[in-house]
């Protein structure tokens, strides 16, 4: 549940979600699910059959316009592709009441021109989170703006608290954190498949093969989320000498796994350092 003071005592707080799409639908549904009123929340998605469609899903007020969206919102998520960032702010910024916060979800595109876009003296910060939103895991990494105080910054932080882990960096850290957090779900979901894939080739039934390697996943992350060793003594510890296990990671390295994960990685950030670039951001 949120439990923090963002969603609940002493008033409502309304969100507007613009531009829901993949990831603004997964924050949407995170937010409701971890006890948002739907009656709180204003969706603006393109084309009309979207909204309409998640009006019906999530039984919130949906419609195309973001400055309807916005408008008497205490906080905007906007989490619309990145080159069509500046001109949805454009949108929200005056729509949105006094004090009320605008918070873009787009990678690459830098807060000092999202704050631009919005308007002057606009409360706003720059949020890298991911898709596991929707099951409130998702991991967050946060930017407050020059006019983000400290009572809206706890109030966005509370919020991003409430679908998962949030951590305050400075924006010289997004580049990393999109490629590891929000290109992350993806880089795993790829080798899940691909671990599947191996099991149903060694005889394990398809739905057999999916339901052990997402338990798999699961404790791994689990195991590897409370104990007090990091991810390189847990792999070492279960692989003992002349073992399945170090006959399997011998293998990974022998292919250059866990560079070309390094490899990935650093693709992505630098990719999302070029789509700034692209765009005339830096
Ligand atoms: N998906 C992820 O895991 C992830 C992770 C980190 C960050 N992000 C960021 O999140 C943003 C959205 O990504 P996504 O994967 O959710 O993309 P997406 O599925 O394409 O969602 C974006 C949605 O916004 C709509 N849209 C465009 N302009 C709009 C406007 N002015 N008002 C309302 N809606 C508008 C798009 O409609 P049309 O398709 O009709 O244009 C689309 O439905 C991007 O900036 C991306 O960098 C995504």
């Amino acid at each position: 549940m949120i439990s923090t003071d963002a969603l609940h005592e002493p008033e409502r707080t309304r969100i507007a979600v613009i531009g829901a799409g993949h990831l603004g639908e997964a924050v949407l549904g995170g937010l409701l699910r971890a006890g948002l009123p739907a009656r709180d929340v204003a969706v603006s998605a393109l084309p009309a059959e979207r909204a309409h469609i998640l009006a019906e899903r999530y039984g919130v007020a949906a419609g195309t316009d973001d400055a309807a969206a916005a408008d008497g919102a205490d906080i905007a998520l906007v989490a619309v592709p990145p080159p069509a960032v500046p001109a949805a702010a454009a949108e929200v910024g005056p729509a949105l009441p006094e004090g009320a916060v605008a918070v873009s979800l787009a990678a690459a595109v830098p807060l000092a021109r999202f704050e631009e876009a919005l308007g002057p003296g606009r409360p706003a910060a720059r949020a890298v989170t991911n898709t596991a939103a929707a099951v409130g895991r998702a991991m967050t990494a946060l930017v407050g703006g020059i006019h983000l105080d400290g009572e809206a910054r706890a109030r966005v932080g509370g919020l991003f608290s409430g679908i998962g882990s949030i951590t305050w960096v400075g924006e010289e850290a997004m580049d990393a954190v999109t490629a590891v957090a929000g290109s992350g779900p993806a880089l795993l979901y790829h080798l899940a498949a691909a671990m599947a894939g191996a099991a149903v080739d060694q005889g394990l039934p398809p739905g057999e093969a999916r339901a052990v390697v997402v338990q798999t996943l699961f404790g791994a992350a689990s195991l590897l989320r409370e104990a007090d060793r990091g991810p390189a003594e847990l792999a070492a510890e279960a692989a003992a000498p002349g073992g399945t296990t170090r006959e399997a990671l011998d293998r990974l390295d022998a292919h250059g796994v866990p560079e070309a994960v390094a490899e990935a990685v650093a693709a992505a950030a630098e990719r999302s350092g070029r789509l700034a670039e692209d765009a005339g951001h830096r």
